[in-house]
């Protein structure tokens, strides 16, 4: 009798602990980890875990990880015959050791390009330059960098092919060539398009046009990925949820790359990313230096519900959903496309605390399960 007692005990426990389980959603990763890899983007002090409370929340609530600046070229090829891998290396080493996906940004870009590199103007030069860059850095992480931003923002808003050095060295061939070199040098490396706005209508329809072009001269597109640097309250659900639907019926992926939602005043009602812009500041600019407003921290709950909502409707089509910072203490939203002001951006505030937009993309699950 005794035993049985025991025994129902015993038994009445473990379904106890496994209902309450289910219910007790804890962590971004844990909450989508049937839907989507959750991630977020390194700075260089998180690569080398500077501080133990941020590297323990990366571990905690991220399985995706994303290098904010290091493997941009301006880092990993300073000169023409000089890479620098000590701090990619790092990267992927603490992505190996915390059993994160591990993705690769970026190898094609304008921006944040070393100095040597905008020299470039002869097409040959330009050529060997692409296949030396590209197959060092792929080749060296093959099989341990899963996916790559091949090419980063090659358009302009209109859909037209941004006037880069790549372009006007190379014309349009090179974009194929990118995505054919990467391939060679790692093929089962998903290899995807990375771009601001390109959920705007005009840029969406330029982007699938390029990705439909590089397709059909043989190059591997895996996906899109969409940045997602956003604001409360554009760009409207409705265009993104287009994007997803007519970029995955090209037959590929959609990741969010990038995502944050300014709540600051937007100057020239700028959209977008291009690190380029840059405006003076001012007090009207910067309105909540101190804290957030309870009624702004409550929009951007909900901002941050809406876009989660319509990622889970479409979860099979998303492979990532990255955000673009770790908490809003090095957001690079303080920064730009003005210095020196105060935003809040993303889930975790300055101190690392959930902020109301955590609540809510937890709470999404909690319901849904
Ligand atoms: C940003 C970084 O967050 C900043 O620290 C840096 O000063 C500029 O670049 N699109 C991209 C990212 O693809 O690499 C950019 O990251 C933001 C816009």
């Amino acid at each position: 009798m005794k035993f049985i007692n025991l025994y129902l005990l015993a038994v009445t426990t473990i379904l106890f602990v496994n209902c309450s389980s289910k219910q007790e959603v804890t962590t971004l990763k844990d909450a989508y980890k049937n839907d989507f890899y959750i991630g977020t983007a390194l700075s260089a002090d998180q690569i080398e875990e500077k501080n133990i409370k941020v590297d323990s929340l990366i571990q905690k609530e991220f399985n995706a990880i994303t290098a904010e600046n290091i493997m941009k070229s301006m880092f990993t090829h300073p000169q023409k015959d000089k890479y620098d891998f000590a701090l990619s290396d790092k990267f992927v080493a603490y992505g190996e050791k915390n059993k994160m996906f591990i993705h690769g940004h970026t190898l094609i870009w304008h921006s944040q390009l070393a100095p040597w590199m905008e020299k470039i103007a002869d097409s040959t030069e330009m050529k060997a330059f692409m296949k030396d860059h590209i197959t060092t850095i792929v080749s060296k992480y093959k099989g341990r960098i899963k996916s790559w931003d091949v090419v980063n923002e090659a358009l302009n808003e209109d859909g037209t092919l941004r006037k880069s050095v790549f372009l006007n060295t190379l014309g349009e061939q090179y974009l194929v060539d990118a995505f054919k070199l990467a391939e060679k040098a790692d093929p089962k490396a998903e290899l995807y398009y990375n771009d601001y706005n390109i959920e705007e209508p005009a840029k969406r329809a330029g982007a699938i046009a390029l990705i439909k072009k590089i397709k059909e001269a043989g190059g591997k597109v895996d996906g899109v990925g969409i940045q997602g640097h956003w604001r409360l309250q554009s760009p409207s659900l409705e265009e993104i949820e287009k994007s997803i639907l007519e970029y995955s019926a090209l037959g590929i992926k959609v990741a969010f790359t990038e995502l944050d939602i300014t709540v600051l005043p937007n100057p020239w009602d700028l959209k977008g990313a291009d690190v380029n812009q840059n405006f003076e500041g001012s007090a009207k600019m910067n309105p909540y230096p101190k804290t957030l407003p309870d009624s702004v921290q409550t929009q951007l709950a909900a901002r941050y519900a809406s876009i989660f909502k319509l990622f889970l409707k479409h979860k099979d089509k998303i492979s990532r959903v990255t955000f673009w910072g770790v908490y809003d203490k090095q957001s690079w939203l303080n920064d730009w496309p003005i210095k020196g002001r105060t935003n809040y951006p993303l889930p975790f505030d300055v101190n690392l605390e959930h902020k109301p937009a955590y609540d809510s993309i937890l709470k999404l699950k909690k319901t849904v399960e």
